[in-house]
């Protein structure tokens, strides 16, 4: 739990790491099943699809949601150039149906309406819950009527580990003099606290699609309408 190591801003961390990133998620932390996972929550009743991507990064998640819409819209969002490099050299010839955006999405606007899908892997667990429940909000905005939004990343077990991950994030922010900006600390939450979350941005459904011991995959609906898949409701 203790973070002892140098803490880094956001993009640092990542464009640091950016050429190591791909093996180590895929060959070290062996995450196919999970990115399978993720292909898996994608509505296939639709003839195409305008994704939105948070935190993108190298493009992971996309491999597989090309595989089910070749044709595919996506707004990729990402602070690190060099992850967004690495995406761009493996989508080459995807770029005419690829918008990327080096930028924070808490800084953006989504418009509204827009997308079918909006996702986001890996990327969330690192902020507080003012600010997740305020990109919530813009999520469920961003969605079309039949639009469904898809997280999957870190949760905390219990009240207790996700009570000493902010703790620990107070104290590493207090002893490095962080007032403000976006580092690279974790704060995974429940899954109990994220489904809340979720309900007051204003999704209609929120469920837990799968769940291992540090991570869940959440798909929730912005009206009770579509979603073809086989979830757990909690
Ligand atoms: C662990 S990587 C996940 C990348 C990709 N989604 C995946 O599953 O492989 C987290 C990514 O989120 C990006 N990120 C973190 N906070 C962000 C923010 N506020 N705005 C945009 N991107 C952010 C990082 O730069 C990094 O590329």
């Amino acid at each position: 739990m203790s973070q002892n190591r140098k803490i880094e801003t956001m993009s640092d961390f990542f464009n640091n790491r950016a050429d190591i990133y791909d093996d180590h998620m895929i060959k070290e932390l062996d995450l196919n099943v999970f990115y399978d996972e993720i292909a898996e929550c994608i509505p296939k009743n639709r003839t195409n699809i305008k994704l939105l991507d948070l935190g993108c990064g190298t493009g992971l998640e996309l491999e597989r949601i090309f595989r089910i819409y070749p044709l595919a819209v996506v707004t990729g969002v990402d602070l690190s150039s060099k992850m967004l490099d690495i995406l761009k050299a493996k989508y080459k010839d995807k770029m005419s149906q690829l918008k990327l955006i080096c930028q924070s999405y808490f800084d953006i606007d989504y418009g509204n309406g827009v997308y079918d899908v909006v996702l986001s892997t890996y990327s969330l667990h690192h902020f507080s819950r003012e600010l997740k429940l305020s990109l919530y909000r813009k999520i469920y905005s961003s969605l079309k009527e039949d639009g469904i939004y898809i997280e999957g990343d870190y949760t905390a077990k219990t009240t207790d580990e996700e009570n000493r991950f902010i703790v620990e994030s107070e104290r590493i922010r207090k002893a490095g003099g962080i007032t403000d900006g976006l580092y690279h600390i974790d704060i995974p939450f429940t899954a109990e606290t994220q489904m809340n979350l979720l309900r007051q941005a204003g999704f209609k459904r929120a469920d837990i699609k799968k769940q291992w011991d540090k991570t869940t995959i959440f798909v929730c609906e912005k009206n009770l309408k579509n979603v073809n898949i086989h979830a757990i409701r909690i």
